[in-house]
Parts: C-alpha cells; structure tokens; sequence
C-alpha cells in the first residue's frame, strides 16, 4: 500500500472548506453561543426547500430521526405494518419499530430497489406504507409503486439517504412520496456528519409533521463537539491511511470518544440511544451549508466516474455492471462479482479500499436478527447480492489517476 489511499467510506466528501468551518466553531469562544440554534438551520431549511421546490423542510439530527419523525406524524396503531426492501440498514427497520409499527420486506430487484412486481403480495390489512429506498442514488420504479399505493390506499415515504439530486423522469426524487427524508450523514451524498432533512407533500400531514419536529430534543454540547471533531480526525487519518497510522488515528479517536460510529453498537442491537429525535444543531448546519453549495459539483463528478466505469468495465470477465439508469446520481457504484473478498483484498493491495453495502439484507453485519424482523429467505434476490456486491467509489476525492487505478483493479 503506498502513501495515498482511495476511500471509499472516510468521510468522502470532506473538503478544507468544511474542516475550516468546523475548526472555527470549536475553537472560536464567538461561535459557542450559537452550537445549537442559529440562523444556519434556519437557512439550510430554506435553501434546500427552494433547490427541491417545496414549501418547507426541517433540519433534523440524522435520516432515521427524520424517518421516525414521518412515522409518527402518520398517527397510525401500534403494530399497524411498513413495507420497505431488504437491502437495507438496521436503523431504518429501527426507526420503524421505535414508532411502534411493524416492517415488513419486500425483495429487491436487479435494480437494488423495492420490487414493485412482488409489492403486492406483501400488501395485508394492516399496510399502511410503502417506503422506496432509490438505493446508491438510483431511482426506485416510482411509477409502478405509486399506481400501486394510489390503488390501495397506501402511503409513500421516500428514502433519498442516497439520492440527494436524483431525477426520476426528469423530476428530483423526494417530491413523489406523500413524505420524505434525506441524510446528511458522513458516507452520503452530501455531509456535515450526522444530519437528515424531512419533508411533507402531502397536506393533510403538514401540521402533524411540525408538531412532531417542534417536540424534538437539541442534542448536547458533548455531542456537538464530538460530530464537530470529525472532519478534523478524518482529514489526518485520510493521509496516515497508507502508513498504516491512519486506522489507528480512527480506533484511536473512537476509543476516547472523540468521533463515534455511522450505526452504533446500541443501534445495532435495536436500542435507542436518548435524546432521540432531535433537531440538527447550528453549528453542524454550517458545514452542511457549506456541502451543500457543492452539490451539484459532486453528482456531476460523480454521474461522470459512473459513466467512465461504465465504459471501461463493460466487457470485464465475471463482473456485472448495474443497469444505466437516467436520472441517477451513483453515491457508489455497485457491481457484483463471484469472489468480492478477493477484489476488495486486491484493491486494499493497492491503495483502494472499495465498499461493501450491503453484505446482509439487513446491514450492518452484527445486528441483532430478531429485532430486524428480517425472515432468512424472504428476499432471495436481495440475499444473493449482498454475496456477490462491492461498491466502487465515485467521490469527489477520486482523481482521474485513481480512477484508472481501480478500472486496472477491476479489469484483472
Ligand atoms: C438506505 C438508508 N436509509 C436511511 C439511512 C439513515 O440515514 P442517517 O445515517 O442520516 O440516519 C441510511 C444510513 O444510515 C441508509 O443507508
């Protein structure tokens, strides 16, 4: 491995821009007052409203906080049901569950998103919603799934976690779903940390929406100055990957809780952890504000890396590509091969760590099963990726060089 390292999970959109900001709201005594509330919030709010065109949005802790905030604004019973896909992440099966509802999967298709074919079968008495995922920032089949939540009544909520700009027949997802969320976290689309941001289409949850955004907690100071420190901690482990100092930097920095982890162990075993939900501090609204005046810049970046991978990896041996989707924004690349050990050992050889979303159709591996409420078995397609999928990188850090690197990587 030599010095410089392509990651595909580090914080891959940090920028010196976003590290300045956060330096200056820790060691700037001016700043302090305003960690939690402020006006950033306030214009983030607006600023994304405007770009989505929406009437309004809210700023919110993390995308599972938002999805539980959309959850309970529905003001459904307990153990009324929630369709989402397998291939997908523990804390969103937990924000289901938190809200005292039950998911249900449906299995993928060969487009990593809900099958809306198998939709239907799913569907019983107590569905109440549908939720699409449009995974790796591909679109889900919105067309197919809303006909048939429209026919039966159902509600959709969109997960755009990975798809902040992804167009579906030329309009940006989060604006079909009756409500929707998206994800400020560390390894999305665009990053200040932990964030997410909600919103409502459909009217007849507006005033229940902000009722529940108005009873959310401010998270503490401690945890502020911890999510703070992130971008910092990151932007030196990046460089000391490649000797080897850098994942130590991170064990390191975890360990005196300096940073913490994208799904905590607590999350992983179904547990939540208080204040929950809460509102996206000021200070962390600062660095998303600044990320998000990169947005467009990062999804051409990545739409034009996707593309290259598409071009030079077509007639790649025992390697299948994803299908050529319009409209996607390709947070990562997804490909599937017989042995994805031995590519990602291979990369990891050469400088290249490359992604393994997911692995288990209820990702992270180590959750606790039962409280994932995921049957082995009851997405086959979906358990048949998660053997054969690893991720290419397509950030904004992946210079041209890089990327001929991990096309050699792949074509071996
Ligand atoms: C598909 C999907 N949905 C939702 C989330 C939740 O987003 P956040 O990390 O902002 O809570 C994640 C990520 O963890 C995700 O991968």
């Amino acid at each position: 491995m030599g010095l410089r390292v392509v990651n595909i999970g580090l914080s891959p959109n940090n920028t010196w821009k976003d590290t300045l900001v956060a330096a200056g709201q820790i060691f700037l005594p001016w700043n302090w007052l305003s960690w939690k509330k402020g006006q950033a919030r306030i214009e983030l709010e607006k600023k994304f409203s405007d770009w989505l065109g929406v009437e309004k949005s809210y700023a919110v802790g993390s995308g599972r906080e938002g999805l539980y905030l959309i959850l309970k604004s529905l003001n459904l019973e307990a153990g009324d049901e929630i369709i989402l896909q397998g291939f997908t992440c523990m804390v969103v099966v937990n924000s289901i569950v938190w809200a005292g509802l039950k998911p249900v999967f449906v299995d993928m298709d060969d487009n990593y998103n809900l099958d809306a074919e198998k939709l239907r079968e799913k569907i019983g008495p107590r569905t109440k919603a549908v939720i699409v995922q449009h995974t790796f920032g591909i679109s889900a089949n919105l067309e197919k799934v809303l006909k048939i939540c429209r026919e039966k009544n159902l509600l959709l909520i969109e997960d755009c976690a990975h798809a902040m700009g992804t167009e579906y027949q030329g309009r940006k997802v989060g604006t079909f779903g009756d409500l929707s969320f998206f994800s400020l976290g560390r390894s999305k689309v665009i990053s200040c940390v932990s964030g997410g941001i909600i919103l409502v289409n459909n009217k007849k949850y507006q005033e229940s929406l902000a009722k529940e955004v108005e009873a959310c907690s401010e998270i503490s100071t401690g945890k502020i100055l911890q999510y703070l420190y992130h971008p910092l901690v990151c932007s030196k482990a990046k460089f000391l990957y490649g000797v080897q100092i850098g994942k130590l930097t991170m064990v390191v920095a975890q360990k005196l809780r300096l940073i913490n982890f994208e799904v905590t162990p607590a999350e992983k075993a179904g547990k939540m952890v208080k204040p929950f939900p809460t509102l996206l501090p000021n200070a962390l609204a600062k660095v998303a504000l600044v990320q998000f005046s990169l947005l467009e810049k990062f999804n051409a970046r990545r739409i034009a890396i996707a593309e290259k991978y598409f071009q030079k990896l077509a007639n790649v041996e025992g390697l299948k590509l994803p299908q050529k989707s319009a409209g996607s924004i390709w947070l990562r690349f997804p490909i599937l091969v017989e042995n994805p050990g031995k590519l990602m050992a291979a990369a990891k050889n050469e400088g290249v760590i490359l992604g393994d979303w997911y692995t288990v159709p209820v990702a992270p591996p180590g959750i606790d099963k039962e409280k994932s409420f995921y049957q082995d078995g009851s997405c086959s397609n979906a358990e048949k990726i998660c053997k054969q999928i690893v991720n290419l990188p397509t950030h904004q850090a992946v210079t041209d060089k890089d990327l001929e690197k991990i096309i050699k990587i792949c074509s071996k």
